[in-house]
C-alpha cells in the first residue's frame, strides 16, 4: 500500500468501484471529468461497465480476484451497500477502502444501523429484533402497532417490508419475509419524508447538500425536490444529525441519511429512517443543480482532494424515469430546463430505474 495514503490521488490515478449499476456509472463519469480512470468489478454485467477504463465479472465472494483488483487501483469505493465485509476487508489489506468496511456493517443490517444510531442520541423509530413469531409478538406489545416488518438484510425499493396493522396478521408477516431474521418497527406519522447528503473529506472536511424532500411510488423514490418545505431552523438539525453520523463512522465520500419529518411535535421532529453508505437516488439532483454534485464530490472525497462547492444555484425536481416511463425521453430531450440522464439499460422491466431527468428552475429560496 502507498505509505502516504493521505496524500491526493495524481490525475491519471485508478479508481476501483465495487458494483456496476448506474450510481457506478455515474462516478465513473464524474472520475474521467477529473482525469481519472475507473476499473469497475461486478458480478454481472452493468451500466457502469460503458464508460470504465477497464472491468471485471467476477463474484463478491471471490476474495482472490477481489484482491486482484484492488491490486489493480490506487483506492476502492463501492457503490452499492450489500459488498460483502470479507470482500472489502480484502481490497484493504491492498488499497485503502473509502468509505471504510465500518459504514459498509452498519448499513448492511437494519438492527446494528438502528441500534448504531441511537447510541448516538439521534432519534428513530421504535424498533426490536424478531427471529420467529413469539418474538414478533412480543415486538408488537413493545413497539405497537401498526408497525413495519423489515428483514434486516438486502431489503430495498420497499422490498423485504410487511406492513402490520393488527395482531392477527402477525403469523402471515413472518411467512411472507420467509422466517428471515427482521426488525419490528413502529410506524411513523410523518408529514414527509427528506434526505441529507454529506461528503467528508479525508481530512474531516464535511459539507452539506441542501435536504430535498422525496416521495415515493409503489416503494421506489419517485421525485426529489428543492427546495423541501422543511423549515430553516429543522433544516439545521438535519443537517446536524447527518454530520454527526458521518463522524461516527470516521466517513469518506458522500453518506445519505433518510429522515421522517414530523412537524412540530412537542417531541422528536425529525426521525432517521435509515443510512446509504454510498451516493444515493435522492441527491441525483446536484449535478445538475450545484456548482459540485454528489459523485463528483464522492471522487474528490475518496481521491483525498479538496471538496467541491455543495451549494445549489437552482431550484430542481428530480423525476425518476421508471420503466415505462423512459419512453418519454425524447419530450423529456426536447423540454427547456430538463436535463436528461440515462443510464444505457437495453431491457425495459416494471419497477427498473432507466434514468431520471432533473428539471431546473431558477433559484427561489432556501
Ligand atoms: N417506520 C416507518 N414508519 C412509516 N413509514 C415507513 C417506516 N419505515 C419505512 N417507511 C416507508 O417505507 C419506505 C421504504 O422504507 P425504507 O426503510 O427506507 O426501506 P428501503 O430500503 O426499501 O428504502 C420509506 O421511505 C417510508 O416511506
Ligand atoms: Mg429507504
Amino acid at each position: 500500500m502507498n505509505a502516504d495514503v493521505t496524500a491526493p490521488l495524481q490525475p491519471g490515478s485508478t479508481i476501483g468501484i465495487l458494483g456496476g449499476g448506474q450510481l457506478g456509472r455515474m462516478l465513473a463519469m464524474s472520475a474521467a471529468q477529473l482525469g481519472f480512470r475507473c476499473h469497475v468489478y461486478s458480478d454481472v454485467p452493468g451500466p457502469a461497465l460503458d464508460v470504465a477504463h477497464s472491468s471485471t465479472i467476477g463474484a463478491f465472494d471471490d476474495l482472490a480476484r477481489i484482491a486482484d483488483f484492488a491490486r489493480s487501483v490506487d483506492v476502492v469505493t463501492y457503490e452499492f451497500e450489500n459488498v460483502p465485509l470479507r470482500a472489502a476487508a480484502a481490497a484493504q489489506e491492498i488499497a485503502p477502502v473509502r468509505p471504510g468496511p465500518k459504514a459498509l456493517d452498519v448499513a448492511q443490517d437494519r438492527l446494528t444501523e438502528k441500534t448504531f444510531i441511537s447510541k448516538l442520541g439521534i432519534p428513530v423509530a421504535p424498533f426490536a429484533a424478531v427471529g420467529n413469531l413469539s418474538e414478533l409478538q412480543a415486538a408488537a406489545e413493545r413497539v405497537g402497532l401498526p408497525a413495519i416488518l423489515k428483514t434486516r438484510r438486502l431489503g430495498y425499493d420497499g422490498k423485504g417490508q410487511v406492513r402490520l396493522e393488527s395482531a392477527d396478521a402477525l403469523a402471515g408477516a413472518i411467512d411472507e419475509i420467509r422466517g428471515a431474521p427482521a426488525v419490528l418497527e413502529g410506524f411513523v406519522a410523518f408529514q414527509y419524508e427528506v434526505s441529507v447528503l454529506v461528503v467528508r473529506a479525508v481530512d474531516g472536511a464535511i459539507r452539506v447538500y441542501d435536504p430535498p424532500i422525496n416521495t415515493h411510488r409503489n416503494g421506489i423514490l419517485d421525485t426529489s425536490v428543492v427546495p423541501s418545505p422543511l423549515p430553516a431552523a429543522h433544516r439545521k438539525h438535519a443537517e446536524e444529525i447527518a454530520s454527526r453520523i458521518a463522524l461516527a463512522l470516521d466517513y469518506v465520500g458522500v453518506l445519505a441519511v433518510e429522515m421522517f419529518f414530523l412537524g412540530e411535535t412537542g417531541g422528536a421532529s425529525l426521525v432517521v429512517n435509515e443510512i446509504a453508505p454510498r451516493v444515493h437516488n435522492s441527491g441525483h439532483w446536484t449535478m445538475d443543480a450545484c456548482t459540485c454534485g454528489q459523485f463528483e464530490n464522492h471522487i474528490r472525497a475518496i481521491a483525498g482532494w479538496p471538496l467541491g462547492s455543495t451549494e445549489r444555484h437552482s431550484d430542481a425536481t428530480m423525476q425518476n424515469l421508471i420503466g415505462d416511463d423512459v419512453a418519454g425521453w425524447r419530450e423529456i430531450a426536447g423540454e427547456p430546463g430538463a436535463r436528461l440522464h440515462l443510464y444505457g439499460k437495453t431491457e425495459v422491466r416494471p419497477g427498473r430505474k432507466m434514468g431520471h431527468v432533473n428539471r431546473l428552475r431558477p433559484k427561489t429560496a432556501g
